[in-house]
């Protein structure tokens, strides 16, 4: 869980004329400060992370990269004391090729060294890119800077986009990605649209048998950034990413302004009923169970037995609409035999009580929102199970 500059930040390199918002090592202060003081790293967040945009055009004497010394003036090192002073760690990027996305110095042929630099300078994760690169070569150069990081001994986070530079060409091998990487992008960049949220949920649905079993602790599949509390979605489809991204068991890593977040959506992202499905210990990425007219139901399976359920409606007009939930036609049904507890965790909390089989609850949904329950076995006594279904 943390912060990660890319879509709220892009890469804007202009301090002369936008200085609260270019990427320098003021936004990372500034937002490392706030973490600590509104809230963010006591609901988890703890990472706070640079994307592209960051380094000088020109390597040092040594081969080493360096960072713009204009917008970093104080260097990666300092910046990283100053994130670790807050008990946060720091994230940074680089890419596998010749060049980074946005054309700055590529690690190709430099792995090692860029490796030892990361971690001299107190590096915690490392977001690797795949831009100018040949495809049929991401494999080993994944592979060779996952070697590279192991040699330092410092413990660093890696980030890939392996998956999604592959895709194009043919089915990746994903047990190689989970074996060099901590977690990977598979599909396209996340946007600040309800269109680029349900682009990204349609093919992870899509693609979840493939997805899915690779993840666990110590690897995870990496939908991209929560865009919530910037501009483009719907307070509903805020709601809807963070229901889905505690679903997939997906990194947590927000792109926004924290100076400037609305109340709302400040509430939602450190909510921890949905924090705690997200990190569940068991870390079994959740997965869409069926299509019933425009609704989606996406169930994830937790720790205790419990299951995290997620209905989505996408219908875009009107207003709430009830959706009707029999628990007996749940894939996980057996979690409610003979009883189960469900509490409604979106989109307002409300324990729903004690529920058998026989169940119909209707949950209302808004409009491109999300109604996320909680779902706990309760081992009960089956004679008086069979009483309340004669009662039903
Ligand atoms: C492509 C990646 O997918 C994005 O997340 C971002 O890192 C940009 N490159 C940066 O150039």
């Amino acid at each position: 869980m943390g912060w990660l500059h890319w879509e709220r930040f892009m890469c804007n390199i202009d301090c002369d004329t936008d200085p609260n918002n270019c990427i320098s090592e003021n936004l990372y202060m500034q937002m490392a400060n706030i973490m600590v003081t509104e809230g963010w790293k006591e609901a988890g967040y703890e990472y706070v992370c640079i994307d592209d945009c960051w380094p000088s055009h020109q390597r040092d004497a040594q081969g080493r990269l360096q960072a713009d010394s204009k917008r970093f003036p104080s260097g990666i090192k300092k910046l990283a004391d100053y994130v670790h002073s807050k008990g946060l760690k720091l994230g940074i990027y680089a890419d596998l090729g010749t060049k980074t996305c946005g054309g700055f110095p590529g690690s190709l042929g430099y792995y090692d060294i860029d490796a030892q630099t990361f971690a001299d300078w107190g590096v915690d994760l490392l977001k690797f890119d795949g831009c100018y690169m040949k495809w049929n070569l991401l494999g080993e150069g994944y592979t060779n800077m996952s070697i590279a990081l192991n040699k330092t001994g410092r413990s660093i986070v890696y980030s890939c986009e392996w998956p999604l530079y592959e895709w194009p060409y043919h089915q990746p091998d994903y047990s190689a990605i989970r074996k060099a990487c901590n977690h990977w992008r598979n599909s396209m960049d996340v946007e600040d649209s309800w269109a680029s949220v349900k682009t990204i949920l349609e093919w992870t649905a899509d693609h979840q048998n493939v997805i899915v079993p690779v993840a666990g602790p110590g690897g995870w599949n990496d939908p991209d950034m929560l865009v919530i509390g910037n501009f483009g979605l719907s307070h509903a489809q805020q709601e809807s990413q963070m229901a889905l991204w505690a679903i997939m068991a997906s990194p947590l890593l927000m792109s926004n302004d924290l100076r400037d977040i609305c109340p709302r959506s400040k509430e939602l992202l450190q909510n921890r009923h949905i924090i705690a499905i997200s990190q569940d210990p068991l870390g079994k990425q959740g997965y869409r169970t069926a299509k019933v007219n425009n609704f989606e139901v996406w169930e994830r399976p937790l720790s205790g037995g419990r299951l995290a359920l997620a209905v989505m409606n996408k219908y875009e007009t009107g207003g709430p609409r009830g959706f009707p939930l029999t628990l007996a036609t749940l894939p996980s049904w057996k979690i409610c035999t003979p009883q189960c507890n469900v509490t409604q965790v979106l989109p307002s909390y409300k324990e729903l009580g004690i529920q058998t089989l026989l169940s119909k609850l209707v949950v209302a949904i808004n409009p491109s929102g999300t109604a996320l329950l909680s779902i706990a076995p309760l081992k009960g006594d089956l004679k008086n199970q069979w009483l309340l279904w004669k009662d039903v």
